[in-house]
C-alpha cells in the first residue's frame, strides 16, 4: 500500500490489491482514490503472508468503478493481473474468448489478458507462467506493463512491457516490480530497467529477464541517486508546494558540473560528438504539455545563439504529418517522465527517419532516453505532484545549457557573448530564490480571484509561452477557464473577449537591448485597460513604464530577456496553485489527469 501510495500521481481513477495466500487469490479494490481502498481493507484485510500485485488507474476502457478496478482475474481466480496502458485489439480477442466460453465482468481491455493466461495455461498443461505470458504477449497490439500471478506459482510474480514503464528492485531476499522505481525506494536503491518487449521472473531471491521468445535479455542495472525522504511531503500539505519552493535547488543540481569556470560547458551523457552537432542543419522540438512549452522557449534561444532553423512541435501531431527529417537532424525530445507516449513515438518515427535524438528527461532508466542516442537529465529529483513546476524549470536550464553548447560548437556567435550568458544562467539559482523570496501578495492576489470565471494571459516573444503555461497550470489546478494570447495577436480577435472587470495577466518581457518588445507590450496593456480589463502585470523590479497601468503588479528580477522564463513562470506556478487551493481542489491530484500519460 505504501508503494502504490508513492505511484498515486500515475493514476488516481481507482486503486486494488491481489494477494496470494495459502494458494488462494484474494482480491480487494474501489473505485476513486487509494484512502478507499485503505479503508476497505481496514474492515477486511487478506491475509497476507506471500507476493501481491497492485494496482492505480487511470481509467482508459471503463469508467472508474470498483468493478473496472485492478487486478482482473479468470472466471476460476486462478490468474490475477494488473496493466498500464492500451491493449489495442481488446475486442476481437474479447470476441474470441467469450466464443470459447469466457464470462467477462468489466469493461476493461485488461480483462482479456487474465482470460487469456488462464486459457494458455489451461492450453499448455505445464503451469509455466512466464511461457504463458510470453505467448499472450506476442498476440496483443498496443501499449501495456502485464503483471501477473497464479495460484499455482505461490513464489512468482512475472511481468512484461511494451512501450509502458517497469522497473525491477532488487532488494536482499525480497524483489520488486513497478512503473516507477518511487514505488520501492524505500526498500533498495538497486535498479533494473526492463527493455521494450521484455519478461521478467520475479521471485524473493532471483530476477530472471527474457524477450518474448525466451532468450536471456540484455538488461542495464543503475543505482538511484535520491532516497524516499525526496519523495517526501517534507512538511508541505502538499507536494505541489514543496516542489515550488525546491526550485532554486534544482535549478542549482541541473547546473551543477556542467558549467566549468571558464565557461566551458560540460555535457558528457549527450553522447553526440561535436563533429555531429556542427553537421546539424535543423533542429525540432517535440514534446508534450507542459515540456512542450519549455521547447517553445528553448527554440527562441536555440535560434538566437546557434543561427540553426528550430521548429517546435507538440509530439501527438508530429509523427502524423510526414515532416521532412534526415541525418543532419537534431530532434530533441522534451519529457519529464521520459515515458509519454505520444513523445516517445515521435522519438520512434525520427530515429526510423534516421534523424538524430537527444531527450532531455528528468527519470533515469526511462523509456525515451533509452531510445535516444544522446541525453541531457534535468536534476529536478522526483516530483510528484502532477502539475510540473521544478521539472519546468530545469527542463528550460537544459534546454539553455544544448543552445549555448551548439553555440560554442559551432561558433557562430562571439566566444565572449556567449561566456556572458553562460555566466548569467550560473547566476539563475539565486535569481529563482529572489522570486520566491517576495512571493506572498501573488498568493493573496490569487485568493482574491477565485470567484473569477475566466483569466486570460499575454506574452511576446519568450514570454508568450510562459503565459500559455500560466493558463494550462490555472486549467488543470484551478478547472477554471484560462487562455494564452501572443499579445501581438489580441487585436486580431481575442480582443472581443475583453469585458469589465476580467483578469488579464500579462508577462512583460526585460528592457534589455532596444527595449521594442518591452514598449510593444505596454501598448497592448493600455489597449485591454481601457475596454475595462483588470491588469496583473508581472514586469521587472524598476520598470515605471508599467505602473501606471498595472491594477497589480508582480514585480520580479532585471535578467535577460531570453532566461527570464524561469523567473517569470514562477508566480504563474504560485497564482495558479493558490486559486486552486481556495477552491478546494487538490493541487497534487488534479482530477482527470495523470502524471505520465502512457497511451496515445
Ligand atoms: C502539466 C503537465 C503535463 C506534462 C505532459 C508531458 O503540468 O505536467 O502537461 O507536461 O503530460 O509530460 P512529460 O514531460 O512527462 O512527457
Amino acid at each position: 500500500m505504501d508503494g502504490l501510495a508513492r505511484l498515486e500521481y500515475r493514476g488516481y481513477d481507482s486503486a486494488g490489491i491481489a494477494v496470494l495466500s495459502d494458494g488462494r487469490l484474494q482480491t480487494e479494490k474501489r473505485a476513486g482514490k487509494l484512502a478507499n481502498l485503505r479503508a476497505a481493507l481496514d474492515h477486511n484485510a487478506p491475509a497476507a503472508d506471500g507476493i501481491g500485485i497492485g494496482h492505480t488507474r487511470w481509467a482508459t476502457h471503463g469508467p472508474p468503478t470498483d468493478v473496472n478496478a485492478h487486478p482482473h482475474v479468470d472466471h476460476d481466480n486462478r490468474v490475477a493481473v494488473i496493466h498500464n496502458g492500451i491493449i489495442e485489439n481488446f475486442a476481437a480477442l474479447r470476441l474470441e474468448l467469450e466464443e470459447r466460453g469466457c464470462k467477462f465482468t468489466s469493461e476493461t481491455d485488461t480483462e482479456v489478458t487474465a482470460h487469456l493466461l488462464a486459457a494458455e495455461l489451461h492450453d499448455r498443461g505445464d503451469n509455466d507462467l512466464a511461457a504463458a505470458l510470453r505467448s499472450v504477449c506476442r498476440r496483443l497490439e498496443g501499449a501495456f506493463t502485464l503483471v501477473a500471478m497464479f495460484a499455482e506459482e505461490p513464489d512468482l510474480v512475472v511481468a512484461a512491457r511494451r512501450n509502458s514503464p517497469l522497473v525491477v528492485g532488487r532488494g536482499e531476499g525480497e524483489n520488486f516490480l513497478a512503473s516507477d522505481v518511487a514505488a520501492f525506494i524505500a526498500h533498495t536503491r538497486d535498479a533494473v530497467e526492463l527493455g521494450q518487449d521484455q519478461v521478467v521472473e520475479l521471485r524473493a531471491d532471483s530476477v530472471t529477464i527474457t524477450d518474448y521468445d525466451g532468450n536471456p535479455a540484455e538488461v542495464r542495472e543503475y543505482h538511484v541517486d535520491w532516497d524516499a525522504s525526496a519523495a517526501e511531503k517534507g512538511g508541505y500539505e502538499y507536494f505541489m508546494l514543496k516542489e515550488i519552493v525546491e526550485q532554486p535547488r534544482a535549478v542549482a543540481d541541473t547546473l551543477l558540473g556542467r558549467v566549468g569556470v571558464d565557461g566551458t560547458l560540460t555535457l558528457d551523457e549527450m553522447r553526440l560528438a561535436p563533429s555531429e552537432l556542427r553537421d546539424v542543419e535543423k533542429i525540432v522540438i517535440i514534446a508534450a504539455g507542459t515540456s512542450f512549452h519549455a521547447g517553445m522557449i528553448a527554440k527562441y534561444a536555440i535560434e538566437h545563439w546557434c543561427r540553426v532553423p528550430c521548429e517546435v512541435e507538440v509530439a501527438s501531431e508530429f509523427r502524423y504529418r510526414d515532416p521532412i527529417l534526415n541525418r543532419q537532424t537534431l530532434v530533441i525530445a522534451i519529457s519529464q517522465s521520459g515515458e509519454s507516449m505520444d513523445t516517445l513515438m515521435a522519438v520512434r518515427y525520427a530515429r526510423e527517419q534516421r534523424a538524430r535524438v537527444l531527450a532531455i528527461c528528468n527519470v533515469n532508466g526511462s523509456t525515451i532516453p533509452r531510445e535516444s542516442d544522446g541525453v541531457l537529465y534535468t536534476h529536478a529529483g522526483p516530483e510528484v505532484g502532477v502539475a510540473a513546476t521544478k521539472t519546468f524549470l530545469t527542463q528550460l536550464v537544459a534546454c539553455y545549457l544544448v543552445g549555448l553548447y551548439l553555440a560554442q560548437v559551432r561558433t557562430v556567435k562571439f566566444g565572449d557573448e556567449i561566456n556572458a550568458v553562460i555566466a548569467q544562467l550560473a547566476n539563475m539559482p539565486e535569481q529563482v530564490e529572489n522570486v520566491l523570496a517576495t512571493i506572498d501578495p501573488v498568493r493573496q492576489l490569487a485568493r482574491s480571484l477565485s470567484d473569477a470565471s475566466t483569466v486570460l494571459f499575454l506574452g511576446r516573444h519568450v514570454g508568450y509561452p510562459v503565459a500559455l503555461e500560466g493558463a494550462l497550470k490555472l486549467k488543470e489546478l484551478a478547472y477554471m477557464h484560462a487562455e494564452a494570447f501572443a499579445a501581438g495577436e489580441l487585436k486580431h480577435g481575442p480582443i472581443a473577449l475583453i469585458e469589465d472587470g476580467l483578469p488579464v495577466v500579462v508577462v512583460v518581457p526585460s528592457r534589455e537591448g532596444r527595449g521594442v518588445l518591452h514598449d510593444k507590450i505596454v501598448s497592448n496593456i493600455q489597449e485591454i485597460r481601457a475596454r475595462g480589463a483588470r491588469t496583473i502585470v508581472i514586469a521587472e523590479e524598476g520598470d515605471t513604464a508599467v505602473h501606471p497601468f498595472a491594477d497589480e503588479l508582480i514585480e520580479i528580477p532585471a535578467v535577460p530577456t531570453l532566461l527570464q522564463p524561469i523567473i517569470s513562470t514562477i508566480p504563474l506556478q504560485v497564482f495558479a496553485c493558490e486559486l486552486a487551493l481556495a477552491k478546494g481542489n487538490d493541487v497534487d491530484q488534479p482530477r482527470n489527469l495523470a502524471k505520465s500519460v502512457t497511451v496515445e
